[in-house]
């Protein structure tokens, strides 16, 4: 199973970096894939820890895909490490070991604390639509521009049906990327 999370990590200086990433999970075991190049890669082999948060504010899924990165964080608790303020829940995770590839290595980690901060509650299919953006966007440059419309104009459906101020927000961020990709192809 994949979920998508938010990963944090700290380089060698101790600045975090913010990344959304999808966690492959095993079991207790938490498989993280970056793509080279990858700060989230570098962070992890230089701390061998990462911090996996579990949110529902899909404004960082998306915000970290528009250069809105700087999100408030708090210390982890048994690794050096932050936490993003307002998840769920968060798993704090050491490196085991790594299987190589060039292009998408993998991080295999153990779960060496976990904390629960607030309930869940519900699936939001708003949520689901801002998530998907957010990855088609990551690929923008990689898919044709009558795939990336048909597939927004789906997600929209949901979004206008169930959206809360934050999926909104989120939600525009994400569009004013498409629009400035569809400009800079008609330019
Ligand atoms: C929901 C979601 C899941 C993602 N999962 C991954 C992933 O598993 N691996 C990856 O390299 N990038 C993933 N991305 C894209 C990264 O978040 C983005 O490219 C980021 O900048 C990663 O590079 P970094 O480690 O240099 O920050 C995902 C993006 C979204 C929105």
């Amino acid at each position: 199973m994949i979920q998508e999370t938010i990963v944090t990590t700290q380089n060698s200086f101790g600045a975090t970096h913010i990344a959304p990433m999808g966690i492959h999970t095993n079991g207790e075991e938490l498989i993280i894939l970056p793509f080279r190049p990858s700060t989230t890669l570098e962070n992890i082999l230089a701390s061998q820890t990462a911090v996996i948060n579990y949110t529902d504010d899909v404004r960082i899924f998306a915000g970290c895909l528009t250069e809105r990165r700087d999100w408030p964080l708090q210390p982890a608790e048994k690794i050096s490490g932050q936490v993003i303020n307002g998840a769920l829940a968060h798993c704090e995770v050491e490196l085991m070991h790594i299987k190589e590839d060039p292009i998408r290595p993998k991080l295999y980690c153990k779960t060496v604390h976990t904390v629960n901060h607030a309930p869940f509650k519900g699936f939001n299919r708003a949520q689901y639509s801002v998530l998907e953006a957010a990855i088609l966007i990551s690929r923008l440059d990689r898919l044709p521009l009558e795939k990336i419309e048909s597939e927004i104009a789906y997600l929209r459906i949901g979004l206008e049906k169930t959206a809360g101020d934050r999926e909104f927000e989120a939600w525009s961020w994400l569009m004013a990327v498409i629009e400035n990709h569809k400009k800079s192809l008609s330019a």
